[in-house]
């Protein structure tokens, strides 16, 4: 098969090149899709594209025109992509929807760890020989409330982390997993009212669009801390500004900014205009971002690229690509 990979990162080179083993003719880019660089598609039988890519209704018209009939994403989350338009179009769309949530699920524990011990601040401190510690007292996790929204991979996986660390794991889940023992089922609104700790797992839909607005903040306790690493159009960013500002949320950790894209995966350290809204949140030192890398493991990469090369493998032979079919109307019974 012949395919174009988008927003490729020189790191990811190697684990697509160890996946694939030249089976697949595959012409690596680092721009991003849109519709101006859809033109590289041309000629090929797939995409594969990643979180931040444009491929909008109008982008997948053009890819259709342009011959292309897969569109693999190398992520969980298929949001960026307009899948209906793709079912319109008869154009097929994978996703690798279980790479390494341990990978996702460690990286938000270590976001809240770093919050609560106010590690940043220590470690710049004491590069600059101030070893006073006054203002970095934290507390302890064990015995605190952890509530959880979305109990599907990266959700269960934190579960299990928190629940190590001796924690009361309560959580919420359209679809409350049955085989779990350690994770007490509540509904959304005792999920606000009783955890010190909240954190993100569920996929950006029209559903959970702003889940985390003004409404959802007044009914959390006081300095909640609040860990995001699902998607940043959870999380209404301007009522989270300002219940960071009255002390509402007592710590902030995110992984993914509402309006990331153009922005993250990139370094912008000399853009003269900087985006307002992420600015003002990275003054508070209770508040903790990082460029969208969760995913970033060594594991979680190569299993992406396999999984990735696997779909491509499975469509050639005219065959369904199970759990990783993401079709607005899954075909898996129709191939
Ligand atoms: P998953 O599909 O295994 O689990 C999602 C869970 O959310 C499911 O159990 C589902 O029933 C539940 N859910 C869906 N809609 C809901 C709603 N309206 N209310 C309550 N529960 C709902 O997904 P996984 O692997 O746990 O990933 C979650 C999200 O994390 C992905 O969709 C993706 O957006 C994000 N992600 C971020 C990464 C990063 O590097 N920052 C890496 C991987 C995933």
């Amino acid at each position: 098969m012949k395919a174009v990979v988008y927003s490729v990162k020189p790191f990811e080179k190697k684990f697509l090149a160890k996946a694939n083993q030249k089976k697949h003719d595959i012409t690596l880019i680092s721009n991003p899709l849109s519709l101006e660089t859809s033109i590289y598609a041309e000629g090929k039988d797939a995409v594969i594209v990643f979180t931040n890519d444009d491929v909008s209704a109008e982008v997948i018209k053009r890819l259709a025109y342009l011959g292309i009939r897969f569109i693999a994403t190398r992520s969980a989350g298929t949001d960026h992509i307009d899948r209906e338009a793709a079912g319109q179009y008869e154009i097929k769309v994978a996703n690798v929807p279980h790479y390494s949530p341990q990978a996702i699920a460690e990286h938000s524990v270590a976001l809240a760890f770093a919050l609560n011990r106010k590690l940043i601040k220590a470690d710049k401190n004491s590069h600059h020989f101030n070893f006073k510690n006054d203002e970095l007292i934290g507390f302890n996790f064990s015995g605190k409330t952890v509530g959880l929204i979305g109990l599907g991979n990266t959700g269960l996986a934190a579960a299990a982390i928190y629940h190590g660390l001796g924690c009361n794991v309560i959580g919420y889940d359209l679809n409350f997993p049955t085989d779990t023992s350690i994770i007490k089922q509540v509904s959304l609104e005792d999920l606000y009212a009783l955890s010190n700790i909240i954190s993100l797992h569920v996929p950006l839909t029209p559903a959970t669009k702003h889940l985390i607005d003004k409404d959802a903040l007044d009914t959390m306790k006081d300095g909640v801390m609040l860990i995001n690493t699902s998607r940043g159009a959870l999380l209404k960013t301007t009522d989270v500004a300002a219940a960071l500002q009255s002390g509402k949320i007592g710590y902030l950790g995110l992984d993914v900014y509402e309006f990331e894209k153009g922005l993250f995966f990139e370094d912008h350290e000399n853009d003269t205009v900087k985006d307002i809204l992420l600015t003002e949140l990275m003054q508070y030192d209770n508040v903790l971002v990082t460029p969208h890398q969760a995913y970033l493991t060594e594991e979680a990469l190569q299993e992406i690229s396999n999984q990735t090369i696997k779909n491509l493998d499975l469509w050639q032979q005219n065959k369904c690509v199970g759990k990783a079919c993401a079709c607005a109307k899954n075909c898996q019974t129709v191939l």
